[in-house]
């Protein structure tokens, strides 16, 4: 019997429009739907560990389908600071401010990783994102949000806000960590469609 392949939605809660609207693109290819899951509260641990925020999130409401991703951005002349906290940072001294940190530094390579946590069964599964790059000199570009401006990856001149967001969905921490997740959800819907 020819049978339609089993099609999700996962409920992908933060109220980040960007992240909702790149998660969608990446994860259409594979049949997989998303929404914004705005009704469930994210309670943010602080910690040094993306992968424990993300964790910790889930575990207190773990329904099947939800979603919680958590990204840094690692200096490595900094030590990897923002890491973590790179979304107070961008709140409190700004891109500006960061680059700042940077001046008289040789160093400008960059890291952003990205955690996003699925629940499934009771469980939280974990799936990893990194893009290596280079900060700018100054920020360029409008396109993306957050630190696009001033992140320019690996093997291009341009910033990820200049890229536009085919290209920046093609080779960012995010589409890693979100194709590392549609693998596992193709892995286990085939095998329950074979069984
Ligand atoms: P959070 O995961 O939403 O806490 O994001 C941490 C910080 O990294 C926020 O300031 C975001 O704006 C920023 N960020 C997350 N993903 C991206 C991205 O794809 N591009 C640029 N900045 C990002």
């Amino acid at each position: 019997m020819n049978q339609e392949p089993a099609m999700i939605t996962l409920r992908f809660v933060t109220r980040n429009q960007h992240k909702v609207k790149e998660a969608s693109s990446i994860l259409s290819r594979y049949g997989i739907n998303v929404v914004m899951e705005n009704s469930v509260n994210k309670v943010e641990i602080q910690s040094d560990s993306l992968e424990d925020i993300v964790t910790y999130a889930l575990k207190l409401n773990c329904i099947n389908w939800l979603v919680v991703e958590d990204d840094g951005l690692f200096v490595d002349s900094l030590n990897g600071f923002p890491g973590p906290y790179s979304e107070y940072v961008y709140r409190t001294i700004g891109l500006r401010g960061l680059l700042r940190l940077l001046q008289g530094s040789e160093g400008r390579n960059a890291y952003f990783k990205s955690v996003v946590g699925l629940c499934i069964n009771n469980e939280v599964k974990l799936f990893t994102g990194i893009v290596k790059g280079k900060l700018s000199e100054e920020p360029r570009g409008s396109g993306g949000f957050g630190y696009d401006p001033v992140f320019i990856p690996d093997g291009y001149d341009l910033t990820f806000a200049e890229m536009g967001e085919e290209l920046k969905n093609k080779l960012s921490h995010r589409s890693r960590a979100f194709n590392n997740l549609a693998g596992y959800l193709t892995r286990i819907l085939d095998s329950i469609q074979g069984a």
